[in-house]
């Protein structure tokens, strides 16, 4: 009897030990691998200054949570995340010009009623097939309100809602809608400042809008945008969905999701899909779908008045547009997130008002923190962070056009580190992101392309002048871009550019050897 309690004690013992390491082990994985400072692109100037000074969040390590930190269970859980917060709305349907309407949904807090009228406001665009009731925009307001400002979602038509009135419906590409939002709450709060937050497609429209409006596509009235968030934006829709257009992968199963999502809309509005006149070649048996590119290809394109849905995404891309903003306006996106596509690394290291911070994790509008990871998101301080800081410098951020910059573009993390360190820091992270962008590459097989072969190339010729102005990068880089030196080539000869790939390359062996000579 004796000897049997002492034998199961010792099993416990030996148990409890193995547990002990494997957490201890997890514990170091966590910590090492997966908290990380985000990587900022931007152009060196006082928007950059100003995130160093005021927007701590950015510059720290992201810690998501401990136990869900993989992308599928931050998106999951970032779905289930606003379930539990109470909301309540006033709704304003706006009429557009063009017999349709849209709906501004109004936070109704015990922090927002009776706010004066300059409180300055957050609007909150949110994405495909959503509206106010999704948990993402309840948490952003929530947390908006309860920092002073005024929030509001803009609910598209058709969604959350609002009846359809007529086969205009919204799309990436449909930038009306928000001019007219702006232009209405600007209207309605003449001495409040507007800022504003996209959420995926949310964010296509928000960044289109404003690449349109800062180059006078509208006739302003009113002062538009002040500052603006962009969260988990496709950038380019023809690399995010090819990506998503692979069968049997997790991608294809979010695809599947979200068509069905778009079912349900076509369901809903079934009156006005039957008796569209430019849908009238499309068969009864095409109408059905099963995926996103099925609807965009044989519905939305053609409803909206392009050929295809090739010509949908490049009209939709909101990568021609970055160049022409004028507003600050900060891009978040995790390198994990399956609708990722290609990123604007050279449009945000050229444009000083933008600034685009990466993840290594983070999912698709989760960006999730803490043990219960259902209230607050480090996404929703991280975008309040970032608006209230801009908003604090009017005259700095007024200075940003004036700036004479003869710094070279940056990608860099702006932490206040000593400058060789820091230095050091830029290579490896330029050489992390090159690196993971081939990856991302190659895993796409032929389907199409992830990466912009003019941003890989940057970003390694950038790590190379980095080098060679600051001493060397890490082994664990440079050995991660060497042994991916034939996908580099590969990718680069698409434009006729491996010889210069190549040479990017061979310049950083030799700083590095030279640095390690020395
Ligand atoms: C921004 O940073 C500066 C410099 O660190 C500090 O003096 C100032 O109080 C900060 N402003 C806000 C609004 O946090
Ligand atoms: C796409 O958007 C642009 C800019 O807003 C607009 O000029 C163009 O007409 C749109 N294309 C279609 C087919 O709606």
């Amino acid at each position: 009897m004796y000897q049997r309690r002492q034998q199961v004690a010792k099993r416990l013992r030996f148990y409890s030990a193995v547990a002990g390491a494997g957490f201890l082990a997890y514990l170091g994985y966590y910590l090492t691998k997966v908290c990380k400072t985000p990587t900022l692109v931007y152009r060196s100037g006082a928007l950059s200054h100003i995130v160093r000074e005021n927007c701590s969040s950015l510059i720290r390590a992201y810690y998501p949570p401990l136990w869900a930190f993989n992308t599928h269970l931050q998106t999951a859980l970032g779905v289930l995340r606003g379930a539990a917060i109470n909301a309540g709305w006033v709704r304003q349907l706006v009429p557009t010009s063009d017999g349709g309407q849209f709906a501004l949904d109004w936070w109704q807090g015990e922090t927002s009623s009776n706010v004066p009228p300059e409180t300055p406001i957050v609007l909150v665009l949110h994405g495909v097939t959503g509206g106010s009731f999704e948990g993402t925009c309840k948490a952003m307001c929530k947390e908006a309100a309860s920092r002073g400002y005024r929030p509001a979602v803009m609910v598209y038509r058709g969604c959350g809602g609002v009846e359809l009135l007529n086969d205009q419906i919204y799309s990436a590409n449909f930038t009306d809608d928000a001019h007219l939002a702006v232009e209405t709450i600007n209207r309605q709060y003449p001495n409040a400042k507007l800022t504003a937050v996209g959420f995926s497609l949310g964010s296509i429209i928000l960044t289109k809008y404003l690449g349109e409006a800062d180059s006078g596509h509208w006739e302003p009235e009113g002062d538009g945008i002040a500052a603006a968030v962009a969260i988990s934006s496709p950038f380019c829709l023809e690399s995010a969905g090819r990506f998503l257009a692979r069968p049997w992968t997790i991608a294809w199963l979010y695809n599947l999701i979200i068509a069905y999502r778009l079912k349900m809309y076509g369901k809903w509005h079934h009156h006005v899909f039957k008796d569209c006149e430019r849908l009238e070649h499309v068969s009864e048996k095409q109408r059905q779908f099963w995926t996103i590119g099925q609807f965009d290809e044989r519905i939305m394109s053609k409803m909206m008045g392009f050929q295809s849905a090739q010509e949908y995404y490049q009209a939709a891309s909101s990568l021609p547009q970055i160049p022409k903003i004028r507003t600050p306006i900060l891009f978040l996106a995790a390198e994990d997130d399956v609708f990722l596509g290609e990123l604007p690394i050279r449009q945000c290291s050229s444009n000083p008002y933008t600034l685009l911070a990466i993840t290594s994790r983070g999912g698709h509008v989760a960006f999730l923190t803490g043990l219960w990871p259902f209230g607050q998101a480090w996404m929703d301080q991280v975008a309040l962070d970032f608006l209230q800081a801009v908003l604090s410098h009017p005259e700095r951020i007024a200075q940003i056009g004036t700036e004479v910059s003869s710094v070279r573009p940056h990608l860099s993390s702006v932490q206040g580190r000593s400058p060789r360190k820091s230095g050091r820091r830029s290579v490896d992270q330029a050489l992390n992101m090159a690196a993971a962008a081939l990856d991302r590459h190659s895993s796409m097989g032929n389907m199409g392309m992830a990466t912009d072969p003019g941003s890989l190339e940057d970003l390694v010729g950038r790590a190379a002048s980095l080098m060679s102005g600051t001493g060397r990068a890490s082994p664990e880089p440079l050995k991660k871009i060497s042994s991916r030196a034939d996908a580099g080539r590969d990718l680069m000869g698409t434009m006729g550019r491996a010889a210069s790939f190549q040479t990017a390359l061979d310049s950083l062996k030799r700083s590095d050897s030279m640095s390690h000579g020395s």
